[in-house]
């Protein structure tokens, strides 16, 4: 292998351009293709910036050119030669009019055949690109994501500098914080039997940060959480976290409104509009069937409950009766696409998200064919028909629950689906909102108790005080969620800063006093000591940057993302470590059967 002796880059190959010719340069990468065509030969130079053809011919010194045939692809060279004009011009890469005629050539490393070409034409499948992560990082589409998720870093930590936030670090092993996933957590060798929780996120030091008086604080956060992975979810992800003292919902939303203004603007150039819209919980609920809606098209839920009170037919009249509803979305002009075949797609799709069944009217003529019309009167029919609007063309799709979650999950993924199918979407939109006006609590079936919608700390809504013990599901909480092309890209709250009010929170919960005191007891001890009104939020990074650079999935803006099953897939972890290790932290392992999960 050869040295880098005597050379040092001059610049990376994409900065290259016609305004260089002539001079010498010194280039370094790795090959992304050679062409030998006998008596010349082309490598394609490939760093972090791009290509760079490296030219060899007749006139080149034959030792030069000699090992020049013997490159392979990624094999990692320096090259030094003169810039010069390029005979036949590639007008695919940016440096494509210009290339380098080498005097001097190293091959500083070998490379084995890669498993896969390092080119962003892939169809490679994604289980071996991760495998070979390293490999597919090279690749310039991953280059370009990570540079961008640089970029987008820096833009959060300029901007909230320059709104006075300090960043300060917390802790990563701690207390385990109340955030409503399972803790990842570390067995303590020095306390046999104890154990520290990775944060779920920093909320509770960030708090007593305001507490202490820093006032204005973010940090760009590793959160642990360990839970079922999706699309925009995994074990370990990014916050950037903040926490501001004396201020209301309406300062905290301010500041990230201009923060989304700046980095939409900074990054893609784009006029982010503000403020937000705002949208009340129930309202997206009802109109959207998400707290999460994606308001970038249309096909809104209708609720057809009160149409059908006293309905003999049974599917309906047994949602009614059990307290649910009865819901639909008009699909306008759609039965000619969504055909009897495709609607029975749609029955699957609702099916898991626990809906029984999906009701249906296709108008392929002014009577339709419908699943249900023929159980309902006239008068039911016809009011139905009338409160949708519909028209010859139109496909009605109902579901009726008991629960009025199944209801709005059904349709709520119903609608998204159907936009998906029907390309209803404008992928130039960036539609960005809050929801607002959540409710405190939700009630969870497992356990039989209420719990917190967002966490123990966000303070009720004032109006809904004296509800707190009575009527709980009734409480707003003073929380809001930023919304992005229907994905929560954050979420906050104003924080309770009343002792006495975060004991009847503690309360409401079914904490003991004696529980409440083993899990929060420093915290409620700090608040002893004033603690100012403060508030603020969290992005999850991961998941903006996925939706500015429309990538499909989080794992395709993290560096070495975990797989469906928490895995990762390059070093094989997580993996079992020695007898001896697990002796000293005092641990015991019993393995208990559980399904197999599928790997992405
Ligand atoms: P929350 O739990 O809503 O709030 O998290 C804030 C944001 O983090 C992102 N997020 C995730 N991203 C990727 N993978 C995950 N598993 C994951 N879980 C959450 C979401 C979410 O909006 N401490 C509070 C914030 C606060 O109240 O200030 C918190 O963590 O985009
Ligand atoms: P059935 O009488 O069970 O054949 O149902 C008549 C129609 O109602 C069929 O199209 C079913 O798919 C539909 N259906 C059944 N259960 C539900 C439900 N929970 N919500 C909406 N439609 C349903």
């Amino acid at each position: 292998m050869e040295t880098m002796e005597g050379l040092k880059r001059t610049a990376y190959c994409g900065a290259f351009s016609k305004e260089n010719v002539g001079q010498t340069v010194t280039v370094c990468g790795f090959c992304q293709k050679v062409r030998n065509l006998g008596n010349l030969l082309f490598i394609d130079l490939r760093d972090r910036s791009g290509i760079l053809q490296l030219a060899f011919d007749d006139s080149s010194d034959r030792e030069v050119f000699e090992k020049a045939a013997t490159v392979r692809a990624e094999f990692v060279l320096m090259a030094k030669g003169v810039v010069r004009v390029r005979e036949s011009v590639n007008k695919e890469i940016p440096t494509g009019d210009i290339e380098v005629f080498v005097e001097d050539l190293r091959i500083l490393a070998k490379a084995q055949t890669p498993p896969f070409e390092i080119t962003d034409q892939t169809n490679v499948k994604e289980e071996l690109r991760l495998k070979y992560r390293y490999l597919d990082l090279r690749r310039s589409e991953m280059q370009h994501t990570l540079q961008m998720r640089h970029k987008i870093v820096k833009k959060a930590r300029d901007y909230y500098d320059q709104n006075g936030f300090l960043e300060i670090e917390t802790p990563v092993l701690i207390k385990s914080t109340p955030e409503g996933a399972r803790d990842y957590l570390v067995p303590s060798r020095v306390h046999p039997g104890k154990f520290f929780a990775l944060p779920q996120s920093p909320q509770l030091y960030k708090q007593l940060l305001m507490l202490s008086g820093y006032d204005r604080y973010m940090q760009v956060a590793r959160c642990f959480r360990d839970e079922d992975l999706r699309a925009d979810r995994q074990p370990e992800f990014t916050q950037i976290d903040l926490e501001m003292s004396f201020v209301d919902e309406d300062d905290v939303m301010a500041v990230n409104e201009g923060f989304m203004k700046e980095v939409f603007k900074d990054i893609l150039d784009i006029d982010i509009k503000t403020p937000f819209r705002r949208i009340p919980y129930e309202e997206a609920m009802n109109r959207y069937g998400s707290d999460k809606p994606d308001t970038r098209f249309g096909l809104e839920l209708v609720d057809l409950t009160d149409l059908l009170q006293g309905t003999t037919f049974k599917v309906f009249a047994g949602a009614i009766e059990g307290g649910g509803s009865v819901r639909a979305i008009n699909v306008k002009s759609a039965a000619s696409v969504l055909t009897r075949k495709e609607v029975d797609k749609l029955v699957d799709f609702v099916k898991t998200y626990q809906a029984k069944g999906l009701a249906f009217t296709r108008m392929t003529d002014e009577n339709g064919s419908s699943s249900f019309e023929k159980f309902l009167s006239e008068n039911e029919k016809k009011s139905i028909r009338e409160r949708m609007g519909v028209q010859v063309g139109d496909v009605v799709l109902v579901v009726a629950d008991v629960k009025n979650s199944v209801v709005f999950d059904a349709l709520g993924a119903l609608r998204c689906e159907l936009a998906k199918r029907l390309d209803l979407i404008d992928e130039n939109i960036f539609d960005l909102l809050w929801v607002t006006d959540f409710p405190l609590f939700e009630y969870d079936e497992e356990e039989g108790r209420y719990a917190a919608k967002h966490h123990p700390f966000t303070c009720p809504k004032l109006e809904d005080l004296d509800k707190l013990e009575t009527q709980p599901d009734q409480v707003h909480a003073r929380a809001y969620d930023m919304v992005l092309n229907g994905c929560e890209v954050g979420g906050g709250s104003i924080r309770i800063n009343d002792p006495d009010l975060q004991q009847r929170m503690f309360k409401a919960l079914g904490f003991t006093e004696e529980q409440a005191k083993e899990q929060f007891g420093f915290l409620i001890d700090a608040f002893q000591y004033g603690a100012p009104p403060h508030g603020g939020m969290a992005y999850g990074l991961d998941r903006l940057v996925m939706l500015m650079l429309k990538k499909e999935s989080i794992r395709d803006v993290i560096a070495f993302p975990k797989v469906q099953n928490s895995s990762e897939l390059m070093t094989s972890c997580p993996s079992s470590v020695e007898e001896k290790n697990l002796k000293e932290l005092s641990v015991q392992v019993r393995i208990e059967e559980k399904e197999e999960r599928q790997v992405l």
